[in-house]
């Protein structure tokens, strides 16, 4: 079974990934950086050179792969949650976690991100308020359905975030460690609803 982390730009699915990855002895995958490994280019280039759709091609495949593996702690990019097949497949073997910030936190953690700039490009053209109050209103029904556990982020520390994580894996009977943990299994395909 992987643990998946789904959520908005900065809800903090990397450092409460890796956090959490390390208290459980689970590797950890961050889909961004896996995507960047793997061709070699920043998630700005990608969407620089080949645009937003080519890069969700990218997320979609390295997700399908991602589902196929087991026992791992999985951050999510921001935009995952809008393919429903992807999250399906994630779903089969995998407990779906959203992790949610207001806009205030969002903007305020995009803002002090050094990381941002690489691997942040705009969506929209919009000033940055107006591009997350978009967004977010346009993704929170996907985060909301995909998800089965929804952690509130806003003004918490990881730890915290972690502590409250763990709480509920071990109401599902989650192991701190992968062994022993049962499959859901299967693959769905990929398909973009949105
Ligand atoms: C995106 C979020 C980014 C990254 C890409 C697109 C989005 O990941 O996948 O820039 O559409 O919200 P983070 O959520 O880790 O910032």
């Amino acid at each position: 079974m992987n643990i998946v982390l789904i959520g908005f730009r900065c809800a903090g699915k990397t450092s409460v990934g890796q956090t959490l990855a390390s208290r459980l002895h689970r590797p950890f995958i961050d889909c961004d950086e896996y995507i960047e490994k793997k061709t070699g280019l920043s998630i700005r280039e990608i969407f620089e050179i080949a645009g937003e759709q080519y890069f969700r091609l990218l997320e979609g495949d390295a997700l399908s792969e991602m589902a196929k593996l087991d026992g791992r702690v999985i951050a999510t990019g921001g935009g995952a949650a809008l393919r429903y097949k992807t999250m399906k497949n994630l779903k089969r073997n995998g407990i779906i976690i959203h992790l949610e910030a207001n806009l205030d936190s969002v903007l305020a953690r995009l803002q002090a991100d050094v990381k941002s700039r690489t691997r942040r490009p705009s969506l929209t053209e919009k000033d940055p308020r107006e591009e997350i109050r978009e967004q977010l209103d346009l993704r929170r029904p996907y985060y909301q359905s995909a998800a089965e556990f929804v952690v509130h982020t806003d003004e918490k520390p990881v730890d915290v975030i972690v502590g409250e994580i763990t709480e509920y894996l071990k109401t599902k009977g989650l192991s701190s460690t992968p062994e022993g943990d049962q499959g859901r299994g299967g693959d769905d395909g990929d398909e973009a609803v949105a």
